[in-house]
């Protein structure tokens, strides 16, 4: 049943069912793993007596780990506190979900075929609880994820609170209403809405996720996509006369940020920021869609780039960009951009780890040219797309199955994995985009189970078939469910093909 398929598994007869029930034991350094197990099987640690026993020892690389359960014995092994976190997800997805608490008798090595193995959770469209963060995060490590990214920013709201800057949050947090439908329907909700997490409930929800092996890596989405902050500092801007209101339209947006010092102060001061509410090694900093219509207008920007030697204020885009990188490395940390062309990574620094969500054609270029790259496509990990052609999925194409993503291959071509801090496939990472989804439970539609099929891509060898995977996929969940981790009830996304009052232009 275990999702992703390990490594390697050898089924043995019979099982483990201790006559005090399942009970975890760790030796020195593995408690904290062992805590985290006791907790899932809500029974206390023990140092004695027949248990789950947790072990570290050499040789099992840094997130691999052995699974050894005999009728008397169960002994987890790995050379790392990430490699028990992985086995102990394992052993949650082994205990029955009914009867007597026992695991089957086999024999696991397991590893990851990826390091990289990411979800990114947009939280700017629609503000997202912290408590559904944490059950998120959860759900995240029971698949042997490793990387929540998080959409902190956008041009529909921004999320994180910045001291020195409160009217990012008093005022970026907050829009007035969303478009029903696809990009420039022209029909809107009427519905206020908005939100912001403090740093201190960032901070508790980093601690959350380290606990569960998974590092958050925070976006700062710049310099496009930033409406949000030019609605609460226009001056930021490339229009400083002009007030914006939170952008209640989605797509993409002339409003950029201008090529100034003010500009660049405001990005070293929210990076600085946020590079300390998260320890994560990377921090993303988007670069995405990013029109420079409004630089080719403005002297400043002109100036510059003619200071510069540029051909256009086009080329300011990928300098900007270079300019965040060596922020970003100042701060100890490596930045991490999206790429939609391949072209960009040309210009950018090597050392820019690059998200290819456009084709993955745009990866294979950004490793040919000696980045480390996130394989993202959108045909394959944008779950914001209709999974079906059922009535009442969201307004967004193409229809991406569970199928599509089971058969996506993040180093199809035979791209190498990255490793060290050599050019490669770092791994790959579904999306979550959330203009269409304003609740926990379209969330929670949209990225189950084709969150499922991703992890086996990310993490398990590409050997599978798609028939098997299902078989194991109804058995995970009716584990899902018990975790509450499905919607309770039917979903339906406004704008949707046949949902009443709503339709798509
Ligand atoms: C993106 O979809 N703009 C990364």
């Amino acid at each position: 049943m275990i999702i992703p398929h390990p490594a390697r598994l050898t089924r043995r007869a019979g099982s483990f069912a201790p006559a005090g029930g399942l009970r975890v034991l760790a030796t020195r350094g593995a408690e904290r793993p062992a805590r985290l197990l006791a907790g899932y099987l809500r029974r206390p640690s023990i140092h004695s007596g027949p248990a789950i026993r947790l072990d570290l020892a050499a040789g099992h690389g840094p997130e691999g780990y052995e699974l050894d359960i005999g009728p008397a014995d169960a002994l987890l092994t790995a050379s790392t506190e990430a490699g028990l976190r992985n086995g102990v997800q394992t052993i949650r997805q082994l205990v029955p979900l009914h009867g007597p608490p026992r695991l089957p008798c086999l024999h696991v090595r397991d590893s990851p075929r990826l390091p990289w193995r990411g979800v990114l959770l947009d939280v700017a469209r629609h503000f997202l609880p912290p408590e559904f963060l944490r059950e998120f995060v959860d759900l995240l490590a029971l698949h042997k994820y490793n990387v929540l990214h998080l959409h902190l920013t956008d041009d529909q709201g921004w999320r994180v609170e910045i001291d020195g800057r409160p009217r990012l949050t008093e005022v970026g947090a907050w829009r007035a209403e969303s478009m029903v439908g696809a990009a420039g329907s022209g029909v809107f909700d009427g519905v206020p809405h908005g939100g912001f997490y403090t740093q201190r409930e960032l901070r508790e929800l980093v601690a959350f996720a380290a606990d569960r092996g998974v590092a958050i890596v925070p976006e700062i989405d710049l310099p496009g996509h930033v409406r949000a902050a030019l609605a609460a500092y226009p001056e930021l801007g490339n229009r400083p006369g002009t007030a914006l209101p939170v952008w209640t339209e989605w797509g993409i947006s002339p409003d950029i940020l201008g090529v100034h010092d003010g500009a660049f102060a405001f990005c070293r001061e929210v990076l600085t920021q946020v590079a300390d509410v998260f320890p994560a090694p990377h921090l993303h900093i988007g670069g995405d869609e990013c029109p420079t219509t409004q630089w080719a207008d403005n002297p400043l920007a002109r100036d510059q780039a003619a200071r510069l030697g540029l051909r256009d204020t086009a080329e300011l885009h990928p300098w900007f960009l270079g300019r965040l990188h060596e922020i970003v490395a100042d701060l100890g940390r490596q930045a991490v951009c999206w790429d939609e062309t391949g072209h960009a990574a040309g210009r950018l620094p090597p050392e820019l780890v690059v998200t290819a969500w456009r084709d993955a054609a745009h990866g294979a270029l950004a490793v040919a040219r000696g980045h480390q790259v996130v394989m993202a496509p959108h045909t394959s990990t944008y779950f914001d797309y209709r999974q079906s052609e059922e009535p009442g999925e969201p307004p967004r194409e193409p229809v991406t199955t569970l199928e599509d993503v089971y058969r996506f291959d993040p180093l199809a071509g035979g791209l190498p994995v990255a490793d060290g801090s050599g050019p490669g496939v770092l791994g790959t990472q579904a999306q979550l985009w959330t203009e269409h989804a304003p609740t926990p439970d379209h969330v929670r539609h949209l990225a189950f189970p084709r969150l499922c099929a991703l992890a086996e891509r990310a993490w398990s060898p590409p050997d599978r078939r798609y028939a098997e995977f299902r078989e194991r996929l109804a058995g995970h969940l009716a584990r899902l469910r018990a975790l509450d981790a499905l919607p309770k009830e039917r979903v339906r996304f406004a704008g949707a093909l046949g949902v009443p009052g709503k339709t798509m232009p």
